[in-house]
């Protein structure tokens, strides 16, 4: 069994067809590698999909797991039909495009869907065998956004991390997607989701908070049951592979031919997979305006063009190769003479010893994606190439830009744009170059890929520390079993329970929420064994008319009334001037931001933003509560963060207030509350240390304990009852 599993769409091999058998080859560099310094190689395996399909395999199998098993891979062996929905179909043709933008390329095929589904089921089955009940698991990539959901069911207690090594989108692009919150959960069963940069981090908690209503604090997102870290991580590359490789004899052999072929001209190198998110005929325009408009570096420059074929099946790739072809032909044809081709084109991918020896050797690289997660060949490039030789030109849209801004930063969309870099480039003093690309390179060396392998895995292992101080008071077993017996023994027991998200779930109208029978009865039946507060942010009359024929005491608007065997009594007389000052200013939010509304209590305002869109409401709420605190502290007021409520109210009325003046009119033997947010803290605060103080929900709290939703809460009290009775 295996302590750590990485998963990825493919295995770090290449396999290939060759007369009745095949080769295979073990990828060199990138995360392979890196893995291997941070964790053991007998501890690791690498589950994937092998590059060919089960029918081109078909009676190799035995053969090719026998030899994928010595290099800790294995294989997850896909049919052409499930190749066609999930890798072709829905990874492809859906998530892609519209991960990069391209929501005119996305195709929303439920059969797509339906086939991705499955794979990613087949995936979860192939690391369920082999993986530890305990396992570490890393998922990567967006062909396998449901895979970490699935692992959850199937090992709840491996702690599982995923990255994306494509742009998540923003909101506004996501949420067109027909299965977004399928994808959304499918993330969630994760405990760390890494991202390249914080924009993409940021539009996934945007679409969080949106699509599923989950909040987060610092990154941590507070989901139905567990907290799920998101953190960002620029992918990088192996640096000191790259700085050295002028060392290498191999590279330095295709050094002395590139220099052969180029002769003295001045290099401009572009290496890409053949995919219309990488701008390339945007380039290839660039290109030909410059030569238009700059004719004194015609001869004087060569534009290698490297296009690797990918995805040959979809459409839109093959549209791209021949565009591509088209522009090489038409630029060739117009500029070039007997004793000069503008560019050289190669259609297929490069090894390490060519590509390396064509960094070293070029003045220039383009990379000027129209959108890409990440992109290593600016970031290889800058590691090969010498500091006062090269110039990158690289494209806003990348998330490299976000750390290689001495680059020359180009929108790739502005064919101006474009030009003026080619110009400026190939102008730019040795001095310049030297600063440029010597500060580049000291941050690729500090974060190369083995950084990054750690830095992922130990964030992965100390979320795992972090939930813990999320869940470890959850209430259950001997505890539970604790609460019971001492409720069973106690003499004179006391119950402080809040109303709104404790008893009952959370709705979008507050007078919605009245309690339905079952809850009723119950309370009635504890009234009858137990003192029972009810304590609620509600007004008296709401309060009398749900509970007033009940044995129970009430406490209303956080403590201004209390109701205490059959009568309403307010604490004191407050003042109150001070609405007429707070009153605007939360009308003037009202007004800028529709769904919110204020209630007026006796006592206290309060603006309730449930109703309102969520990010606008959580923005307002932070505004509004700025706004607000200047003004409270002289006029004697607070305010109080509720779930989804700002109450503005007198200092010296709070839930803890109420209950200490219970505590102290009575001696009780058992004291337990329970709350759900933020005015349920002072309660729990206020209560002596030897209380069992239980929190509904997540989120930081003082309560010793906590159960999941207000269900969990009912069955508790239910459970005391049956002991008493
Ligand atoms: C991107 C994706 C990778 C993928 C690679 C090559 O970088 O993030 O997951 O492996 O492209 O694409 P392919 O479809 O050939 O695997």
């Amino acid at each position: 069994m295996a302590r750590f599993v990485v998963v990825s769409n493919r295995l770090p091999v290449t396999l290939r067809r060759e007369g009745e058998g095949f080769t295979l080859k073990p990828s060199v560099g990138g995360l392979a590698t890196a893995l291997s310094s941070v964790i053991p190689k007998e501890e690791a395996c690498w589950v994937g999909w092998p590059g060919l399909s089960s029918e081109e395999l078909a009676g190799h199998e035995t053969w090719l797991a026998e030899n994928l098993r010595p290099l800790g891979c294995y294989p997850v062996c896909l049919s052409r039909e499930e190749l066609d929905t999930f890798y072709y179909g829905f990874s492809n043709r859906t998530l892609w495009p519209l991960c990069h933008y391209f929501l005119q390329y996305a195709v929303f095929d439920r059969t797509f869907w339906e086939g991705y589904r499955r794979v990613n089921e087949k995936y979860a089955e192939a690391v369920a065998e082999l993986a530890e009940e305990e396992a570490t698991i890393w998922v990567h990539d967006y062909q396998l956004f449901l895979l970490p959901g699935l692992l959850r069911k199937k090992l709840p207690r491996a702690t599982i991390g995923f990255f994306l090594h494509i742009p998540f989108p923003s909101y506004e692009i996501f949420r067109v997607l027909p299965w977004r919150r399928e994808i959304l959960e499918g993330l969630l069963g994760a405990d760390l989701i890494g991202f390249h940069t914080y924009d993409y981090a940021r539009h996934f908690l945007s679409c969080l908070r949106r699509l599923m209503g989950y909040e987060h604090q610092f990154g941590l997102v507070l989901a139905e049951d567990r907290a799920v870290k998101v953190e960002v991580f620029p992918i990088s590359i192996d640096y000191a592979r790259f700085a050295s490789a002028p060392e290498d004899p191999g590279v330095r052999e295709n050094l002395s031919r590139i220099e052969e072929e180029v002769g003295g001209r001045r290099l401009i190198l572009s290496v890409d997979r053949l995919d219309y998110t990488k701008g390339i005929p945007e380039r290839l325009r660039a290109y030909e305006a410059f030569l238009e408009r700059h004719p004194e570096f015609r001869e004087r420059v060569v534009l290698i063009l490297i296009g690797v074929p990918s995805r040959t099946e979809v459409e839109h790739y093959q549209e791209l190769k021949r565009e591509v072809e088209e522009l090489v032909g038409r630029i060739n044809g117009r500029f070039g003479t007997l004793s000069w081709t503008p560019v050289h084109y190669l259609a297929r991918g490069l090894g390490f010893e060519e590509l390396a020896a064509l960094y070293y050797s070029s003045d220039v690289a383009l990379v000027t994606p129209l959108r890409d997660g990440m992109n290593l060949i600016a970031k290889e490039y800058v590691a090969t190439v010498p500091e006062d030789k090269g110039v990158l030109i690289l494209s806003e849209m990348a998330g490299a830009a976000a750390e290689l801004s001495e680059a020359l930063l180009v929108n790739p969309f502005n064919q101006e744009d474009l030009v003026a870099a080619l110009y400026e480039a190939l102008r730019l003093p040795r001095d310049e170059k030297r600063v440029r690309n010597r500060r580049m390179k000291e941050r690729l060396r500090r974060y190369d890929i083995n950084r990054w392998t750690r830095d992922f895995i130990s964030t992965l292992r100390e979320v795992r520390h972090t939930q813990k101080t999320y869940t470890s008071s959850r209430l259950a077993g001997e505890e539970r079993e604790r609460i019971l017996a001492a409720f069973a023994r106690a003499e004179s027991p006391i119950l402080f329970l809040d109303y709104d998200g404790t008893l009952v779930g959370f709705s979008g109208r507050p007078e919605k929420v009245a309690p339905d029978e079952e809850l009723r009865t119950l309370l009635g039946r504890l009234g009858a064994v137990s003192r029972v507060v009810l304590i609620s942010g509600r007004d008296p009359d709401t309060l009398d008319r749900w509970f007033g024929d009940l044995p129970v005491d009430l406490v209303a608007e956080h403590g201004v009334f209390i109701r205490e065997g059959g009568r309403w009594h307010s604490v004191r007389e407050f003042d109150q001037d001070w609405k007429e000052v707070i009153r605007p200013l939360l009308e003037l939010y009202t007004d800028r931001t529709p769904g919110s509304f204020v209630e007026e209590k006796s006592c206290s305002l309060v603006w309730h933003y449930r109703l309102a869109e969520s990010e606008l409401g959580s923005m307002r709420a932070y505004e509004l509560k700025e706004a607000l605190l200047d003004l409270v502290h002289p006029l004697g007021l607070m305010v109080l963060e509720g779930n989804k409520v700002l109450e503005v109210k007198p200092r010296e009325i709070n839930k803890g207030v109420a209950a200490r003046h219970f505590l102290e009119s009575g001696a009780y033997d058992f004291v337990l509350a329970m709350g759900d947010d933020w005015t349920d803290e002072y309660l729990f605060e206020a209560l002596p240390p030897e209380s069992f103080t239980v929190k509904i929900g997540y989120g930081l709290t003082r309560a010793r304990y906590r159960v999941e939703n207000f269900r969990e809460a009912r069955r508790l009290l239910e459970e005391l009852w049956r002991r008493k009775s």
